[in-house]
């Protein structure tokens, strides 16, 4: 007789058998929900290139970090969109006591206190007229050395404003080491940076353009990784780790998996993966098209990240597939 003994199918036959043996789980507590505010709207902002998406009102701000809780969802990112004419060439809205992102960060946490992790984006290219994540020096190039100190000073004064965990997103030498000084200099000594570690130039990030009403012209090539490059993810890692990150992220997401799991298997601290705009918009215009199935298509790119190893993941559907979660387990 010629046939196998073993079946890999015997594992597959029924939805109970395949429950039982998965090796990885989506669990909502681990999914962080980034958010925009903006200022000076009175109702919320659709962003067209990601459907259901929105520029919060300080007050649906609040609502959807409500709705955030009610869900389960573990954690928020807070990022702020300034009125244009505030915006200058040192981001001034950012050190601001009552910039936009600041006014977000304590209108959130009063509104649910410490049922999430609230986090926010330490980075200039939100509150800048050039739309650069750092100051320029005089011949127009971003200037890293002169870019920490506004760093440092944003992080203060946004864990004054209530942010549990900081998210510097960057990509300036030596970041994690000035706000992590700066944060225990100002008594903030438990709040946490969550370094974007990894963090490589990307296409992908189209829609977040539109999303934060950027103001760049031309790319982050100098500062933000290159993509070819795998091994300097973990010099990265190292770097942040050794300047006092609690956790790191990588950043894009699915383009990144091989980069995700390396981090991941060298990591001693939480590793976290940032599903970002450009890889939700296209599962949103293909579902529309009627080419993938929405709810699938989102349910398995999560899943790449679990199992590539990450232990949080950044994404816009937290809520949503928060609360599919909620439903499958039965209420
Ligand atoms: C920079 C920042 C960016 C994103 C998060 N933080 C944009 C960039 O680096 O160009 C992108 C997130 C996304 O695309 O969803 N503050």
């Amino acid at each position: 007789m010629n046939y196998p003994r073993t079946r890999p199918r015997r594992l597959r036959t029924t939805p109970a058998m395949r429950r039982m043996v998965a090796q990885h789980r989506l669990d909502a507590s681990d999914l962080i929900l980034p958010a925009f505010v903006r200022e000076g709207i009175s109702e919320p902002v659709a962003i067209s290139s990601m459907p259901g998406v929105s520029q919060h009102t300080l007050d649906s701000l609040r609502k959807a970090a409500a709705e955030a809780v009610e869900a389960g969802v573990g954690s928020i990112m807070l990022f702020g969109v300034p009125e244009d004419a505030k915006k200058d060439a040192v981001g001034t809205p950012g050190t601001d006591p009552d910039g936009i992102l600041q006014r977000g960060l304590r209108a959130v946490r009063e509104e649910v206190g410490d049922d999430l992790v609230v986090m926010s984006d330490v980075c200039l290219d939100e509150v800048t007229d050039h739309g650069h994540c750092g100051v320029l020096d005089a011949r127009g190039r971003v200037d890293n050395d002169a870019t920490l100190p506004r760093y440092a000073e944003m992080a203060v004064v946004q864990a004054d404003a209530g942010a549990h965990v900081l998210g510097p997103s960057g990509m300036m030498d030596g970041q994690i080491g000035v706000i992590r000084d700066a944060l225990e200099a100002a008594g903030h000594h438990d709040v946490g940076v969550l370094a974007y570690s990894v963090k490589y130039a990307s296409a992908f990030y189209g829609p977040f353009r539109e999303a934060v009403n950027s103001s760049l012209k031309g790319d982050r090539r100098t500062y933000q990784q290159d993509p070819p490059n795998a091994r300097e993810a973990l010099r990265e890692l190292e770097l942040d780790l050794a300047e006092g990150a609690d956790m790191v992220m990588v950043k894009p997401g699915m383009p990144y998996l091989d980069v995700l799991r390396s981090v991941a298997d060298a990591s001693p601290v939480p590793v976290a993966a940032y599903q970002i705009s450009g890889e939700y918009a296209m599962v949103e215009a293909a579902a529309e098209r009627g080419w993938l199935d929405r709810e699938r298509a989102i349910e398995e790119t999560l899943m790449s990240f679990r199992r590539a190893g990450a232990d949080m993941v950044l994404t816009y559907w937290a809520t949503e597939f928060a609360q599919r979660l909620r439903v499958a387990a039965g209420g």
